[in-house]
């Protein structure tokens, strides 16, 4: 199986790709800066530069599973939201599609439940990750959508919380987290779902049996 990571590069990304080379996945690092390559081929991974606002289909070949680990960063606007929170997302599933991907993995956020309920500095962002999920949804890619919540640096905790809806109450998830719940969803080949999560005392194998 050859997996193509997007936004390897990023806080999640980077863990990601760690937790990918330690369970000896072959993995292709897509990043938009060249010089970052060797930290990618130091874990074995082949390497891919493209720009997510342009045309990236020639990152798609020989890809079994795709996992979109960008986004836009907190403090770039809403025409970056427009171009990497969906339209890139939104074009991994028409490339997965038409290179015969068998998965898309996107990293959505839990706002993206209820964007009219976000706060307004979030409302356009959330809105962005809701319309590129719909699109993953009906693209007819099996798809695997992660919906965590507020995001920290913080070592893992190997738990979660299963949640269908934000909250300023949830308990933020630490990054490392969320790459374990994308690994450990591959591995018990969870497809075709949703699942949110926050913070939370359920060690993260057992959430993922009941989402
Ligand atoms: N922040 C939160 O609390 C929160 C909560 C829930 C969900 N999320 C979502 O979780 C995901 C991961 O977040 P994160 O904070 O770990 O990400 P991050 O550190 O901000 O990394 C973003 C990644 O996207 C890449 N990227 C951005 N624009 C690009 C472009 N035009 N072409 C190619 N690559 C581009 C960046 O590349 P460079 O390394 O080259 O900059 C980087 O690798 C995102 O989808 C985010 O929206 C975040």
């Amino acid at each position: 199986m050859s997996t193509l990571l997007i936004g390897a590069s990023g806080r999640t990304g980077r863990l990601v790709a760690e937790k990918l080379h330690s369970a000896a996945m072959p993995f292709c690092a897509m990043i938009r800066n060249a010089a970052k390559r060797a930290e990618f081929e130091r874990l074995g991974a082949r390497t891919v530069v493209a720009d997510l606002a342009a045309d990236f289909s020639h990152a798609f070949g020989g890809t079994d599973t795709v996992i979109y680990a960008a986004g836009s960063s907190e403090t770039e606007g809403a025409e970056q939201e427009r171009l990497i929170d969906r339209d890139a997302v939104m074009k991994s599933a028409d490339y997965a599609k038409q290179h015969g991907a068998k998965l898309l993995v996107v990293i959505s956020a839990l706002l993206a439940y209820d964007p009219e309920q976000s706060p307004q500095a979030l409302r356009h962002y959330s809105e962005m990750k809701r319309e590129s999920d719909d699109y993953v949804m009906a693209s007819g890619v099996d798809y695997l959508i992660l919906r965590p919540g507020t995001l920290t640096t913080e070592p893992a905790a190997g738990t979660i919380e299963l949640v269908s809806h934000a909250g300023s109450a949830l308990a933020p998830v630490a990054r490392e987290d969320v790459a374990i719940v994308l690994l450990e969803a591959l591995n018990a080949k969870l497809m075709n779902k949703v699942i949110g999560f926050a913070g939370g005392t359920v060690p993260i194998r057992d959430a993922l049996k009941q989402a």
